[in-house]
Formats: C-alpha cells, structure tokens, sequence
C-alpha cells in the first residue's frame, strides 16, 4: 500500500488488486472533508479482489477537502473544475502506467463531490475511465465538444430524498450521459444524501455485472431505471 503524495502531488493510496488478473481497479473519491482512507472499506466491499487508487482531494473549504473549489452548495467555479479535472485525469494515467492498470479497467467510485469530480472526468477526459458509480452525483458542467462515452457503463445512484441533489439534476445528469453515448443505469434509493446498504447492494451487483461482461458491455442508449 502507497500513500504517498506521488504522481501531481496528489495524496492517495494505492492497494494492488488481491488477484494479479483482476479485471477491476477502482478509482476512489471521497466528499466533501473526506480524505484517501474514507472509501477503501467500500472498495472491499464493492469488488473485494479490485485494485483500489484512492487520492485525496486538493482543495480546502474550510480545512475540508474538496477536489475542486464551490461558490457556493451546487455552484462550483468552472474554471477551477476544469483545472481540477485535468490535474486528476493526468494523475489516474500515471498512477495506472506505473501500477500497470489498463484504462479499459479503471472504474471510478465517486461519493457527492468526488462522484461529481468522476463526472467531469468521463466528459472532459474520457479516455482515461472505462465507467463510473456515481454516488448522489450532480451536472459537473456542461462539456462542449460532447465526449464520445459510448460503451461506457455508468451508474448513477440518487437519493429519493436527498435535499442536495434534486431529482431533476439526477435527470438532467442522465441525459447529458445518454447523449454522449454512456450506458446509464440509474438507481433510486429511498434515501437522503448519505449512503445506504440499498446503494452499495446496487452498486455491487452493478459492478458484478461489469465484470461478468469484462468491460465489453453493450452499446444500448437508452437508461434502465431500478427502483428499491
Ligand atoms: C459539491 O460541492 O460537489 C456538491 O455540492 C456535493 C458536496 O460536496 O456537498
């Protein structure tokens, strides 16, 4: 295990997957004020022989980390985002040359800020992700020219009564995803913000799934929807 400040200075861990052909690493990104070590435990229990990258967020919001700066709940300053993203993107590539992780292998994990930071990776760096389980995710921004995602599974998993993230983000997310060609699958629990055991279920069987279909899954448009 690595927790060095390592490739773009970014703090992180790096578990080796339990299976040298493991077909799964998983990118993880903590919430806000979270840090490197906060999602290793649900790495292990979304895909228990996975690779695990576990950076931690550079930006500070009152001693909190963050990956990218906000204005305000919801309103993030774009041109940091974009910054942010890039500074990400280049470090997964690195991390994963260097630890020998194919691309087409790399699945982020991304709970509240780090899911909306997976988000601006897939639609500013899509070559660098082969999917995303976005936990409780909303539109990062709006990419112009749109990426090309298609045979990119992505789950989103919303939160009935989650008060940061309307269900009409949640939409709006889907179809931006959608439109770039991702495969979205969305998942609704009957939750707030937080986590629950109904969301890591999903996700397991989602990336259960993944693996069973390694990585070549099918290029369908339209999103299935799955109610707990
Ligand atoms: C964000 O800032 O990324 C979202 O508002 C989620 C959060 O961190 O609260």
């Amino acid at each position: 295990m690595s927790a060095s400040g390592g490739p773009s200075g970014f703090i992180h861990r790096f578990i080796p997957a339990k299976e040298a052909d493991s077909p799964l690493a998983l990118l993880l990104l903590h919430g806000t004020g979270g840090d490197e070590t906060d999602l290793l435990e649900l790495g292990r229990q979304l895909a228990p022989g996975a690779a695990l990258l576990s950076p931690r967020g550079k930006v500070l919001e009152n001693g909190l980390p963050r990956y990218f700066r906000r204005l305000a709940e919801g309103v993030f300053d774009l041109e940091d985002l974009r910054v942010r993203t890039h500074e990400l993107a280049d470090f997964v590539e690195t991390a994963a040359q260097r630890n020998r992780l194919a691309s087409d292998r790399i699945i982020a994990v991304g709970f509240s800020n780090g899911a909306n930071i997976a988000a601006s990776v897939l639609l500013l760096r899509p070559l660098v992700l082969a999917g995303a389980v976005l936990f409780r995710p909303m539109v990062p921004l709006v990419p112009d020219p749109m990426p090309n995602l298609h045979g990119k599974p992505v789950l989103l998993a919303a939160g009935r009564r989650d008060p940061i993230v309307s269900p009409e983000e949640t939409e709006r997310l889907r179809r931006l995803l959608v439109q770039a060609g991702a495969n979205v699958t969305v998942h609704w629990a009957q939750a707030a913000h937080g986590l629950t055991p109904a969301d890591i279920d999903a996700a397991r069987a989602w990336l259960e799934g993944w693996e069973t279909a390694s990585g070549h899954r099918g290029r369908g448009q339209d999103a299935k929807e799955r109610h707990t």
